[in-house]
């Protein structure tokens, strides 16, 4: 009888998409992880155009077309003020898979990363893969992780910590000095710090701040994706980058697992990436337009919220049952357990949906809640 490996008895399918399996087909749906616009025109006809050309029918290198890395290393050049190679970047399957190559390639088995709780689901599973042991840590009340918290969690088989500005589930936005302290943290501990940066430009207030930005030597990786940035989350194109050791390390991983991100996907990601960004303005603007929404509807139905000051996500706080009674009314959200135990006592609303919707479920959420109290 075939069994299987330990690791892979680690872990289950994330709680989420049980939620959705319980739902009705025409329940409005606030559990979706991903932007409601369509991928901007001149990305999708770019890899039209690579296609039709032949330029799309081969492996490319492994870490990605020369000229895709470049405009990546732009991109961070600009928003980061970095002087980053093309070299020491990796094109992967979305920022899960450079997530994936990151933990693959820097932990070993018993060591310890430090993951955010709640935190996006892949960072524990993924470290579990990896033979590893994730170590929780719960987060501020406005829901930002405290780099005291992440310097206190390191211990001797501490690997490395993972950070996220914007955060799914919570919306938070760490500020310039936290990012600063993680900075600090990974060089002071010499442990890696992954940031994963993945809705950078979903920020309302204040600014995105990397800790590659601050980093004094080589410990900070990070994982980067124009899922979200540019709402292209069906191409399956992310991207991560680091030192040159960390890239030929995490190399060895994608190489053997992947062979090369998919090339039409390459194409439409650097004319993204290259091409007019007035999309990214326009999503930006309509996500904070929906938070405000959101909140003034959760604070007129009683129901606490920090306020998320960015990505599409708010984490207020909810009685139990809440999940259930929004279901029955046929409002999908998602509980704050599945990112993890520190997430109990609240539920994930993802705002990326019609404004009527919004609406509509605002309404039957305060319904639930009342119901649930
Ligand atoms: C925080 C975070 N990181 C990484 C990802 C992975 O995104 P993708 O693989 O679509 O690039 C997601 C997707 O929801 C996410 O929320």
């Amino acid at each position: 009888m075939a069994t299987f490996s330990d690791r892979i008895e680690r872990i289950r399918i994330s709680g989420i998409r049980e939620v959705f399996e319980a739902a009705g087909d025409d329940a409005i749906n606030l559990g979706i992880g991903q932007p409601d616009f369509p991928t901007p025109e001149h990305a999708r006809q770019a890899a039209v155009d690579a296609i039709e050309d032949g330029m799309a029918d081969a492996y490319t290198a492994n870490k990605g077309t020369a000229s895709l890395r470049e405009a990546i290393a732009e991109k961070h050049r600009a928003d980061q003020g970095i002087d980053l190679d093309p070299a020491n970047v990796i094109a992967t399957a979305g920022g899960s898979e450079a997530l994936h190559i990151a933990l693959e390639a820097h932990v070993s088995a018993g060591e310890e990363v430090i993951v955010p709780d709640p935190g996006f689901v892949s960072y524990d599973a993924l470290t579990k893969l990896a033979g590893g042991d994730p170590v929780p840590v719960g987060l501020r009340e406005d829901l930002t992780i405290d780099p005291a918290a992440v310097e206190a969690a390191i211990t001797d088989d501490t690997a490395a910590f993972v950070v996220n500005s914007p955060g799914n589930p919570t919306g938070a936005v760490s500020s310039a000095a936290d990012v600063r302290a993680f900075a600090r943290i990974a060089d002071e501990h010499d442990v890696l710090c992954i940031s994963d940066e993945v809705y950078e430009y979903t920020v309302f207030e204040g600014d995105h701040r990397s800790p590659v930005e601050f980093t004094d030597r080589d410990n900070v990786v990070v994982v980067n994706s124009a899922s979200k940035l540019f709402s292209m989350t069906g191409w399956r194109l992310g991207w991560v980058y680091g030192s040159p050791d960390r890239i030929d390390r995490m190399l060895r991983v994608h190489q053997y697992a992947q062979a090369c991100a998919s090339a039409p996907a390459q194409y439409a990601a650097e004319a993204a990436l290259r091409g007019d960004r007035g999309v990214v303005e326009e999503m930006t603007d309509s996500f904070e337009r929906r938070r405000d929404i959101l909140l003034d509807g959760l604070a007129d139905a009683g129901i606490e919220c920090p306020t998320p000051h960015g990505a599409f996500y708010a984490m207020p706080r909810v009685p139990d049952g809440f999940v259930t009674e929004c279901l029955d009314r046929g409002v999908i959200v998602v509980p704050g357990e599945a990112f993890g135990e520190g997430g109990r006592g609240a539920a994930r609303i993802s705002y990326a949906t019609d404004v009527d919707d919004l609406r509509e479920a605002i309404d039957v959420m305060a319904e639930a809640h009342a119901a649930a109290r």
